[in-house]
């Protein structure tokens, strides 16, 4: 398995380039089974997840091309409700969005029961509430769900009882081609629902109110295929930015949308820390003391949960006591039980975590319980004194593109560790043969 070296302590400095957000990516390759033509993805990060999806579509007929580094094409015409391993579907979370797209397109799917980090519980019962109200029947039976609308999807209104990124996208995707309006009410904002919704739309579909929590869409017979760029990722940013935070320097962090980053912005500041909207960028530094602060996670636009841990590393080394209420999921605090190690005094209660800031910490061997907690961890071990060694880093690479040559590219001291090559056994019985 392999892991990161990082020697910490210096401040970082110089330019970083975000890539695409990996939460559009993940809902937007899935909604390329709706296109029955060529759909060319800009600025796709290069994830393993990303990877992962990708592989899925192919065992289900989709063309997949790289065009070059981040532009690919999906056709998606040849493409069959049929033949994916569900070990491979239950890797990833965002398998359940194949749900809606495979109901749209088909009229059935089958697909895993999803994986992805452990969050917590993680229903999705409000994304069957959306396909049976459209007019589908879904059983959940040994870790498959199992949807069909032998009569084909119809437009109807959805009330959802919890804000769900996850259920919104889906029932938007079940939507598109379905016969007639369909209402989603107390519907998610996040930016990645506004980038589903305009990747749609550039293919045909029509769907209107997306970025407010109600989303009406008219459903169209057909999608073909177009271009389309998806947006920076807000939380890869945040990560940099709260990485300056802790670390301390000044950073330009470029290719992103700073609207997006406002909710994390106006946190950063309140903790001593400068942020410059530039248009296309944003300028970070912090050569002063932190301050503490309360942190209450919310759907956007409030304080991202995919942003708490990272957030939580710079609380760590802030004067005075900081809470973090974590509102979006109930098991989102096991990164400070790692931190702990690393020197951070911190008691959890639930819901909350009360922080008592620290001078500084020092490194230790971590090791990652999630995609965001990891990156917490490496964003500790570049602020610590001494040397850190992160294992566990296949959750990171879920997300995170090349997070070791982009930190590097900021001066820091972080390398990967990667493990001693197992003797070829087989070679020599081939060889004794
Ligand atoms: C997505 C993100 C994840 C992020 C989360 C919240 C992807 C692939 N993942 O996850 O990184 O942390 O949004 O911003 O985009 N809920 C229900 N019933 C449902 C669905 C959700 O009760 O049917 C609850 C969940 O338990 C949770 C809350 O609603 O408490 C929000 O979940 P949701 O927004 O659906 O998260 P995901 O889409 O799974």
């Amino acid at each position: 398995m392999d892991r990161y070296l990082i020697k910490g302590g210096k401040p970082l400095y110089g330019e970083v380039e975000i890539s695409g957000a990996k939460n559009a990516a993940v809902a937007i390759i899935p909604a390329a089974l709706l296109v029955d033509g060529v759909c060319r993805l800009e600025n796709v990060p290069r994830i393993s997840d990303v990877s992962l999806l990708l592989n899925i579509l192919e065992q289900m007929g989709a063309t997949i091309r790289r065009v070059n580094r981040s532009t690919i094409d999906i056709d998606c015409s040849q493409a069959r409700q049929t033949g994916v391993p569900s070990e491979l579907m239950r890797k990833i979370r965002a398998s359940y969005y194949l749900i809606g797209a495979a109901l749209g397109r088909f009229g059935h799917a089958e697909v895993s029961m999803p994986g992805g980090c452990d969050l917590g519980a993680r229903p999705i019962d409000q994304h069957i509430k959306g396909f049976n109200a459209l007019g589908a029947k879904v059983e959940v039976e040994a870790g498959m769900v199992y949807a069909k609308a032998p009569d084909g999807l119809t437009g109807n209104a959805v009330y959802l009882d919890v804000v769900s990124v996850g259920a919104t996208m889906n029932i938007m995707m079940a939507a598109v081609l379905a016969k007639g309006k369909t209402t989603i009410e107390n519907a998610a904002r996040e930016p990645h629902i506004v980038d589903l919704a305009n990747f749609l739309n550039s293919m045909g579909a029509d769907v209107r109110g997306a970025g407010t929590n109600v989303i009406r869409v008219y459903g169209t017979g057909q999608l073909t295929g177009g271009a389309y760029s998806i947006i920076p990722d807000q939380i890869e940013a945040g990560t940099y930015m709260a990485a300056v935070a802790a670390v301390g320097g000044e950073v330009l962090v470029k290719n992103v949308i700073p609207k997006h980053l406002e909710c994390i912005t106006s946190k950063l500041q309140e903790m001593g820390v400068t942020v410059k909207d530039l248009g296309e960028a944003v300028l970070v530094k912090r050569d002063g003391p932190l301050h503490r602060t309360n942190i209450k996670t919310m759907p956007y636009p409030g304080f991202p949960t995919d942003m708490q841990p990272q957030i939580g590393i710079a609380l760590c080394l802030a004067q005075g006591t900081s809470i973090i209420t974590e509102s979006i999921w109930d098991n989102r605090y096991r990164y400070l039980d790692e931190l702990k190690k690393m020197g951070v005094t911190v008691q959890v209660d639930g819901k909350t975590a009360v922080i008592e800031g620290v001078t500084g910490l020092t490194g230790a061997p971590v090791s990652c319980c999630d995609l965001r907690a990891g990156a917490a961890l490496v964003i500790a071990g570049l602020a610590a004194q001494g040397e850190t060694i992160v294992e566990q880093i296949h959750y990171i690479e879920r997300g995170y593109e090349d997070l070791v040559e982009k930190m590097q590219g900021l001066g820091a001291d972080i390398d990967y560790l990667l493990a001693p090559v197992e003797p070829d056994h087989t070679s020599n019985l081939r060889a004794i043969s």
